[in-house]
């Protein structure tokens, strides 16, 4: 799809965030031939240099973070002609006029907050004061989206003062990822899965996304948001809405996302024995959490497993067993779908049980695999032996397989192109906060401290007892 002539101004452009994705990404999407004749970037930050100085520091981003591309010096210094700078100060009035003289008229304006949510406000009268904020104009805004249902409505009602929700694109980078997106073509592109992919085909479903990477560096948001803000509120409940919602009557953004607001409405409050949280130890190679965030006495857990239930027609009955954590044995993001026995076995052989297990792997690796049982070559007379059957996707579909665009390439196009299938509506954001204030509110007012866990491990041993005491167990978390 083509995209419109676009001015894209970055604010936090000196930013983490910026240098490592937003720029980078922008950089690939240019060099694949995306931009538009005038399409422009400008940055926009505190930070008072020129625009040289700017693109000194955007060379040494892409050369460090858009992986072979950056290599390519020429294409590098194109890329950077389209970049301009300004300072600009949010909650004064440096600079703003100067931004408004660069925007053209009559193309795509988008403007990326990738600041702190308390400057969203700010920024978004300020667009509006000086008359940025026109009908077509997108933002773009990150997270965290709030820290409970009461600041998440905030910040909606904040952005609503200035513009309309279409216009509002909130990230979640989860769904920016190819095979995240690939969840929703495997289901609703092939007619397989769709007719068993219910409660009563379905024994349970395991969501797990394992980190080997610390807090260390960001201990200070860290500490003050723990894996349910971190991850579950947001890209755990992205990857469950994907997997358990119905199909939308159109790959369309309110079709779909209609579905995943019904997924969220229709979970049921957890109880306290459903969820178990985790804190890491310090190991040979590295710091425990505490030394991590540098606060001793952290109650903050770095892992947490959750039993979920849905309440509707299609998952009454099956449980969808979540869990995310830091520094466990290997980083790897999975899917997987426990399909039930066959009701009655004609074989003297059961085999191994559960027959089928559907594992979508989203990252490192990302493939399929469906484990089957066949039968045991030899004389011997009729012994099962379970198979799998193994797509990855960089054997499937060669090169194109293996380069997969960033997250961020993808969602910053999509914001160009005014789809916003793959971004969170406000009143999903919401849903997602109700359901998880009482989890962390019933923490807070436990005295509880989080269960320890090994660097380097599963994470804690009630983590595995969730899913014993149901006589089910977790798939290994490996690479
Ligand atoms: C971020 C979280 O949103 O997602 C991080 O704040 C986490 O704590 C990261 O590490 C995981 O993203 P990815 O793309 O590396 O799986």
């Amino acid at each position: 799809i083509p995209v419109e002539d676009f001015d894209l101004v970055i604010f936090g452009s000196t930013g983490d965030l910026a240098r490592r994705k937003i720029f980078p990404g922008l950089y690939r999407r240019f060099i694949a031939g995306q931009f538009p004749q005038g399409a422009q970037i400008i940055g926009a930050a505190r930070t008072q240099q020129d625009t040289a100085a700017f693109r000194d520091e955007m060379r040494k981003a892409i050369v460090e973070f858009a992986g072979n591309p950056g290599k390519d010096a020429a294409k590098v210094e194109e890329f950077l002609q389209r970049l301009t700078y300004v300072s600009v100060d949010a909650r004064g009035t440096t600079g703003w006029e100067e931004l408004h003289e660069h925007m053209r008229e009559g193309v795509v304006h988008a403007f990326y907050f990738s600041v702190a949510p308390a400057l969203f406000g700010d920024i978004a009268q300020r667009l509006s004061q000086y008359g940025m904020a026109d009908d077509d104009s997108r933002i773009v805004v990150e997270k965290p989206f709030g820290r409970d249902l009461v600041s998440a409505r905030e910040l909606n009602a904040t952005l609503a003062r200035h513009f309309r929700e279409d216009q509002i694109y909130r990230i979640d980078h989860y769904l920016g990822k190819e095979t995240v997106q690939n969840l929703m073509a495997v289901r609703f592109a092939n007619i397989l899965f769709e007719p068993l992919w219910n409660a009563q085909y379905v024994d349970h479903v395991q969501i797990t996304v394992a980190e080997t990477v610390g807090v260390a560096g960001r201990g200070e948001y860290y500490d003050q948001s723990g894996a349910i803000r971190d991850m579950v509120q947001n890209h755990m409940m992205q990857l469950l809405c994907l997997t358990a919602m119905e199909p939308p009557y159109h790959f369309d953004p309110n079709a779909v996302r209609d579905e995943k607001l019904k997924v969220i409405r229709a979970l049921e409050p957890l109880e306290p024995d459903d969820i178990v949280r985790g804190q890491y130890l310090a190991g040979p190679d590295g710091p425990g959490y505490v030394e991590d965030v540098e606060h001793p006495d952290s109650r903050t857990e770095s892992f947490v497993a959750l039993k979920v239930r849905i309440s509707n027609w299609r998952w009454q009955g099956t449980p969808f067993y979540l869990r995310t954590g830091k520094r466990l044995r290997a980083r790897t993001s999975e899917i997987v779908i426990t399909f039930k026995d066959p009701p009655h076995s004609i074989f003297d052989d059961d085999g191994v049980s559960p027959a089928n297990q559907l594992v979508i792997k989203l990252q490192p690796n990302e493939g399929m695999h469906l484990t089957m049982m066949i039968k045991e070559p030899g004389p011997g007379g009729m012994r099962l032996v379970q198979v799998p059957l193994d797509m990855s996707f960089a054997d499937a579909l060669g090169a194109n397989g293996t380069d997969m665009p960033d997250a961020y390439e993808r969602l910053i196009m999509d914001v160009i192109r005014g789809n916003q299938t793959l971004f969170m509506r406000g009143d999903e954001v919401e849903a997602a906060w109700a359901w998880t204030d009482p989890i962390i509110s019933g923490w807070e007012q436990s005295t509880r401290s989080p269960e320890p866990y090994d660097a380097g491990s599963s994470g804690p041993e009630e983590a595995l007892r969730l899913l014993h005491r149901d006589d089910r167990r977790w798939r290994e978390i490996r690479p």
